[in-house]
Formats: C-alpha cells, structure tokens, sequence
C-alpha cells in the first residue's frame, strides 16, 4: 500500500490529500501540530505533529508540506529535504503540464490547471484550481498562484510571492519575492520585492 504522509491539517491540507488519493496514493495521513488534540481533517486522520513525522518519515513512502502560508510551507519543506525525506510532488489527473515543463519536489498542482511549454516551477509551490502558468514562465520555489489566476508568457515570480484568486499577470513581467498580489489584480508592470499590490491596473499598497 503506498502510504502519503502530509504536514499541515488545515482546508489546503484536504485538498492536498483528495488530490494525492487521485493520484493513487492509497492511505493519507496528517500531521499536524494541533495534535493530538485534533485527530481528523475531514475524512483523514491526524496522526502526529511536526516533530513525530520526522521520526516516522520511514513509515511512509512519501512526504509532502500542505501549509497555506508560502513561508512557512517552505521552511518546513526545507528541513524535511535536509533529512533526505522522500518528498514527493503531486500533479491532479485532471491538470494538464506540457512534458517541456517542470515542476519542482513539494509542488502540488490542482485540478483544472494548464502549465505550458518551458514553464518551470520551483520547489513547494502551490498551483492552485484552474490557474494557468504558460510558456517559458520561471516561478521560484514556494510560489502560490491562486485559483483561477492567470500567468502569462515569459513571467518571472520571486521566492514565497502569493498571486491572488483570479489574478492576471501581463506577459514578461517580473514580481518580486515574498510579494502579495491582491485577489483579481492586473500585473502590467514589475514589482519589486516584498510589498502588497492590488487593482487594475495593480498599485503597490502604500506601506506594505
Ligand atoms: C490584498 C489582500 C492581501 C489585502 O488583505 P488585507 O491586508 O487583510 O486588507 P483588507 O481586507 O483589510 O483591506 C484593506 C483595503 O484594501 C482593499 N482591498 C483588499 N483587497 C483588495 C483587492 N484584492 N483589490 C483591491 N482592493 C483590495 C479593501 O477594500 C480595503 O480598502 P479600504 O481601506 O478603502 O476599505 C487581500 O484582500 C487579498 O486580495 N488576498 C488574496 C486572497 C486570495 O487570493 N484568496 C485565495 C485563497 S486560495
């Protein structure tokens, strides 16, 4: 029985654990640091905490970080690749990935997503439901591109950055790393790294 250990018992964590099932990942189980108070998600059990599965990682036949927040996801990740923990990347059935693309260990891509010719995707990102990356797009480890946002050609994205639900990202621009770009944006111009933009056309959030 292929047996699927993920980290992080929250909503994403569900919709990681449905898409490993559809991948053919046969029994699924969360750790999570609210255990052992907590011991579902949904139809899954929560069996440990962060500090357990590193001593049951050989129980497992794979591993994977399901942690909303980019910073945190990669972090995490970033220990359990240091511990050679077999890190597994998983792709829904239903998403389409041109063969010429990449997507790094970690990564998880949901349904109804199309990643196109020569795009490549870092390690721990998040492809979220029916978002769109397309040809030659270089997307840095971690990276969130929410449900439904669009990214258009020869796009750069930086290390952590979050792409909101509904998004669009104009062809060739680059945004910076740990940047937020608000939920329905339109990303015409390059943004730098570390701020909050938002709107059509996306402004950066004075302050941010
Ligand atoms: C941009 C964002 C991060 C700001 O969050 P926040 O700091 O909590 O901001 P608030 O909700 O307090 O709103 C602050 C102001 O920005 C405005 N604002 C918030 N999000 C906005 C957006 N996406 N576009 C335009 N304006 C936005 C609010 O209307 C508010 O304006 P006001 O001060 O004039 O009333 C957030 O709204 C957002 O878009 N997150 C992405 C959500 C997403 O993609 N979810 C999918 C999960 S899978």
């Amino acid at each position: 029985m292929k047996r699927l250990a993920v980290l992080g018992a929250g909503g994403h964590g569900k919709v990681v654990a449905d898409t490993a099932q559809c991948c053919g990942w046969e029994l699924v189980e969360f750790f999570d640091d609210s255990w052992p108070s907590r011991t579902r998600n949904g139809d899954w059990s929560v069996v440990g905490n962060s500090t357990t599965l590193l001593e049951r990682l050989q129980e497992y036949d794979g591993v994977i970080v399901a942690i909303g927040n980019n910073t945190v996801r990669h972090g995490k990740l970033s220990e359990l690749l240091a511990s050679s923990a077999p890190v597994v990347s998983l792709v829904h059935p239903a998403a389409v990935v041109s063969r010429y693309a990449s997507i790094g260990a970690g990564s998880v891509v949901f349904a109804g997503v199309v990643v196109n010719a020569d795009a490549s995707v870092g390690i721990g990102a998040i492809l979220n439901s029916g978002c769109s990356v397309d040809h030659d797009c270089r997307l840095a480890d971690a990276i969130h591109v929410g449900p439904g946002a669009r990214v258009a050609g020869g796009v750069s994205i930086g290390e952590d950055t979050w792409i909101g639900i509904g998004a669009s990202i104009r062809q060739m621009v680059t945004v910076g790393a740990q940047v937020v770009v608000g939920a329905g944006a339109a990303v015409v111009n390059d943004v730098s790294d570390n701020v909050v933009v938002v709107g059509v056309p996306a402004k950066v959030v004075p302050g941010s």
